[in-house]
């Protein structure tokens, strides 16, 4: 089984609007409250030229005469609204397990749509160039990018880590956004993502990033991502890369002064600074490379007082890293390996596009009976069958499958 998901923060509460309305609402109404605010987001082509405002009321229009459930997925665009059909290439609910537990439905009259109307930036990574062109020490996106459309989607986990990193960086950008004195109630807009390699931080710091950019769409007119890679950053140039550093934060100053612009800045591997400070105090690196590790780290520092500004760090340690900025961190996750569940949507959603494209056939010709009894068939046929391992016993399946199948084909 997977390592236990450990979440360093607990379980938000239930937005205000909801469990006003759950406390006033009869007793007949069911447990979620009438004004779930129901995401939808809405994808506008390239070329569309529609405005913002138009589009959204025609969704919630259209919405609001659909009397339907909601679920997570696509919603199709109706027939009969050429300016829907000419505008729009995609609509879809999103995020209803903010609202609802245990796989229950949300219905029509729970929901309060919230639609976020957008378009995907079709740049690729804007790259700076290492100085001798061989290594990038930073990427550049505008949010939303056509590059992150559906990696929220492709990324599994337990449930729940998803909503509550989303909950708490929303939750972040609205305080700021609303004002709250840092004075009276302190915040921070850190994200810290640890966990073994391969988990999927990285990944899911940008799938972040391009859902907050989607979702505060309307408070801010620019969205941009910044990654930098601490590793690569440290890992060559050490003369270098004291440069490299103020480059990149005279960059960040610049978005980040106009207050229209909302800024994600990735550092990936940030484990590698405290590496890097470590060598050099113990004479292995440069003595230059502890002035600029402190270079970065002063200027991170820095960038948190900006409202605008969202840090997001990731670190394929587990133990604690002696860096005083994500020891501040607020959101704080361990990402670890896939529940068994996830393991099995994701190689389902591999197999699934494999098929779409026609690299893969389905294979019909099993019926329901059969497909009954093939556990059966398949238990009968292994070797010990007192003591069978899940895999011996899936291996064993399939090969019954094989053979009911060209017994059925004569
Ligand atoms: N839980 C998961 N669900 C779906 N895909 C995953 C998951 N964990 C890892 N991956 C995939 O593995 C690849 C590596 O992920 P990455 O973000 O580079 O991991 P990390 O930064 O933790 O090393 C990506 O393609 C990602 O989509
Ligand atoms: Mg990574």
């Amino acid at each position: 089984m997977s390592a236990p998901m450990e979440v360093s923060f607990s379980a938000p509460p239930p937005p205000d609007a909801a469990s006003a309305a759950a406390a006033a609402a009869p007793s007949l109404v069911p447990a979620v409250a009438a004004t779930a605010a129901a995401a939808t987001t809405v994808l506008l082509h390239a070329t569309s030229t529609a405005r913002a405002e138009d589009v959204c009321a025609a969704v919630e229009r259209m919405l609001e005469a659909r009397s339907l459930s909601y679920v997570d997925g696509p919603v199709p665009i109706p027939n009969d609204d050429p300016f829907l059909l000419a505008s729009v290439k995609r609509i879809q609910i999103c995020d209803t397990d903010e609202w609802i537990e245990n796989h229950k439905v949300l219905l029509f009259w729970q929901v309060r749509p919230v639609v976020h109307v957008f378009q995907l930036s079709e740049d690729g990574p804007g790259e700076e160039p290492g100085e001798d062109d061989t290594l990038s020490s930073f990427n550049e996106w505008a949010l939303p990018a056509k590059e992150f459309d559906g990696l929220w989607e492709s990324l599994l986990y337990e449930v729940g880590l998803k909503q509550r990193l989303l909950r708490y960086a929303a939750s972040a950008l609205l305080f700021t956004e609303k004002g709250v004195d840092p004075c009276l109630v302190s915040w921070n807009r850190i994200v810290l993502l640890h966990g073994p390699p391969g988990t999927g931080k990285t990944s899911l710091c940008k799938a972040l990033a391009q859902k907050l950019s989607i979702r505060f769409k309307s408070r801010y007119s620019m969205c941009q991502l910044i990654e930098v890679n601490a590793h690569s950053l440290f890992s060559k140039w050490f003369s270098e890369s004291g440069k490299l550093v103020a480059k990149l934060f005279q960059k960040i100053q610049e978005m980040v002064e106009e207050e229209s612009n909302l800024v994600f800045v990735l550092i990936d591997e940030v484990e590698s600074l405290a590496a890097a400070r470590q060598a050099a105090i113990s004479g292995s690196e440069p003595s230059d490379s502890i002035r600029v590790v402190n270079a970065l780290l002063t200027q991170m520092d820095k960038l948190k007082s900006w409202p605008n500004v969202i840090i997001l760090t990731t670190s394929n340690i587990t133990t604690a890293i002696d860096i005083a900025f994500v020891d501040r961190a607020d959101i704080k996750a361990y990402v670890g390996p896939p529940t068994l569940q996830a393991r099995y949507e994701i190689l389902r959603s591999c197999l699934q596009e494999l098929l779409r494209v026609g690299i893969l056939t389905h294979t019909q010709g099993l019926s329901g009976r059969t497909l009954r009894k093939l556990p059966f068939l398949a238990h009968a046929s292994v070797a010990n069958p007192s003591c069978c391992d899940a895999s011996a016993f899936l291996h064993a399946l399939i090969q019954t499958a094989q053979r009911e199948l060209s017994e059925s084909r004569g």
